[in-house]
């Protein structure tokens, strides 16, 4: 398995946005990934902090990305995907391994997300990658709770 990560472009938020729609039940507007694309995977929130997305090509094959937040001390991965008949091939590890290379390169000292309760598959992977449950909020996804990660970088 290997893989080359990028930042996102414009010309790859088709084929994100089909990515995002199969694997979340409530997936991001297109825009929202065509915003960062727009400013080659970097972008300032309206609340200062700043927002990165890369995505990781397999064969010239868009087959995963990430989204990250920053502030402060804080990296915060907001979204994570990879394709349905690309999974269990270690892309995923990849991926976040390299978004914890980022954070720590800004200066990031601890990393932070959330995940549903039920997807045992993200929470082994994050569990792998040295992320701890730290809390859970209640109805964070409507009918399901979100369990809280947290690790140091
Ligand atoms: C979660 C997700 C990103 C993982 O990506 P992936 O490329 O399939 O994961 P990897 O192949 O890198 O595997 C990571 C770990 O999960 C395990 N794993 C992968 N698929 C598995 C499966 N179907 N059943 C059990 N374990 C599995 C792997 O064995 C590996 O653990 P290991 O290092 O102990 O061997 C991917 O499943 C996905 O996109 N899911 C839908 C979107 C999602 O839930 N995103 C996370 C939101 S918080």
């Amino acid at each position: 398995m290997e893989g080359n990560l990028r930042p996102v472009l414009e010309t790859d938020v088709e084929r994100i946005a089909e990515i995002e729609e199969s694997s979340f039940p409530d997936p991001w507007d297109p825009e929202m990934f065509r915003i960062l694309a727009r400013q080659s995977g970097r972008a300032l929130s309206t609340t200062g902090s700043l927002i990165e997305m890369m995505v990781l090509t397999h064969r010239q094959e868009i087959v995963g990305y990430a989204v990250w937040e920053q502030k402060g001390g804080e990296g915060h991965l907001i979204n994570l995907a990879v394709a349905g008949e690309h999974r269990s091939q270690g892309f995923g590890r990849l991926i976040l391994e390299e978004v914890l290379v980022q954070m720590r390169k800004r200066g990031r000292t601890h990393a932070t997300l959330e995940v549903r309760e039920s997807n045992s598959i993200a929470r082994h992977l994050y569990e792998r990658a040295g992320f701890a449950a730290s809390g859970r909020v209640v109805g964070f996804y409507g009918a399901e709770d979100a369990i809280i990660y947290s690790s140091n970088l």
